[in-house]
């Protein structure tokens, strides 16, 4: 009988020789021996002895696990408290929190959508929305949000009653912003629901309630979702909008419905972090991002993600490993995260990034640009 999974060794081999195999550097804990410019960990938070004692004290309390679906047992006042705090911080009339940012954005766009609804999605948008809007069944139509008077025209001339704009916020790749005003302008005129994606935007955009402009976050038709796994150095993810899209989540979202709910722990370290977040913080992470670009020669970024273009995909992970080898963890972006010819490494900062080790960063990465030009 023949091994009806051989083929898995030719393809990783495939895989090897494109250069597009991955392997896991797992960290130890205590101290971290490198200079880390590649976590999201943008308030560095996942640490802070509050976070941490919280999610101790959490897990004594409740449990280390939630125990079921958020339907069944698995719903604590915690996670209560956690959305009331989200949406207060967000501005938003409710939230309602899942297990991942994946599994909040995969829930938000199948549910506001379906067949017979035009979706819209960003040219840049995660993989988590992309495969929202597979799964959706609905039609999509993928363009940039920065070409607005295309994204206005197709709005118009649809034939689907409902439809949905989708975006990232502040995109995970090149950490430009989404030109948002004027995307709800455009979806309110048009009958469209917007969703955005505050992944990077949350604790770094604004004064850290993220990148939507504050007169438009309590809109019916907006809708946001965040990911508790980046500035709140936590796990966990979370749709903010209105009370009736709560209610039609709770009512419908398979990954809500089908999933164990957030674990206590985890819900607890974000409650703490959204406590946290404050003007000093938020701006220490912009500022690390523009002088860490500045001393690339790169344009400023809006948020914290710095990204150094590379091309080649092979180039850029030669100049992974030769940051790694010097002591400082860079992220490395190659297909399928991104188009073929547009590898990068991608920086991100923390606020607790000293200047020192924001020059040591940028050194670094200049090396290895040179030993691999
Ligand atoms: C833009 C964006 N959306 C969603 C996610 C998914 O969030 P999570 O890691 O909480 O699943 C990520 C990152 O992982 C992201 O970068």
């Amino acid at each position: 009988v023949s091994d009806a999974l051989a083929w898995l060794t030719a393809a990783s081999a495939e895989r090897e020789h494109d250069g597009l195999h991955r392997e896991l550097a797992p960290r130890h804990g205590g101290p971290d021996p490198m200079l880390d410019v590649a976590s999201n960990d943008y308030l560095g938070l996942a640490r802070h002895p509050h976070v941490v004692s919280a999610a101790a004290a959490a897990s004594r309390v409740y449990g280390a696990g939630a125990t079921g679906s958020r339907l069944v047992s698995g719903s604590t006042d915690l996670h209560a408290r956690l959305e009331d705090a989200l949406a207060l911080f967000t501005g938003a009339e409710s939230a309602l929190v899942f297990s991942s940012g994946y599994l909040a954005n995969v829930g938000a766009v199948t549910t506001l959508s379906g067949p017979g609804t035009l979706i819209i999605s960003d040219s840049s948008s995660h993989a988590s929305l992309i495969d929202a809007c597979r799964l959706s069944r609905a039609r999509v139509v993928v363009l940039s949000v920065h070409e607005l008077g295309a994204l206005d025209a197709v709005l118009a001339g649809r034939d689907e009653e409902r439809a949905l704009v989708v975006t990232d916020a502040v995109t995970s790749v090149d950490g430009q912003s989404a030109p948002l005003l004027e995307l709800h302008q455009i979806a309110r005129r048009r009958g469209a629901a917007l969703l955005v994606d505050e992944a990077h935007g949350l604790g770094v955009m604004r004064e850290g309630a993220g990148a939507c402009p504050p007169e438009i976050r309590g809109e019916p038709d907006l809708v946001r979702t965040v990911t508790l796994s980046k500035s709140l150095g936590s796990q966990g993810g979370s749709v903010v909008g209105s009370a009736a899209v709560r209610n039609h989540l709770i009512d419908t979202a398979r990954t809500f419905i089908f999933d164990t709910a957030l674990s206590p722990p985890a819900a607890a370290a974000a409650l703490a972090a959204l406590q946290l977040i404050a003007p000093s913080r938020v701006a220490s992470v912009r500022r690390a991002a523009r002088q860490l670009a500045a001393l690339l020669d790169l344009e400023p970024t809006d948020g914290a993600i710095v990204r150094v273009p590379v091309g080649d995909h092979h180039r850029a992970v030669a100049m992974r490993d030769t940051c790694a080898a010097l002591g400082v963890r860079v992220g490395c972006f190659r297909p399928p995260a991104v188009h073929a010819d547009e590898a990068c490494l991608r920086l991100t900062v923390r606020a607790d990034l000293t200047d020192v080790e924001i020059r040591r960063a940028a050194r670094v990465v200049r090396t290895a640009q040179r030993v691999h030009a």
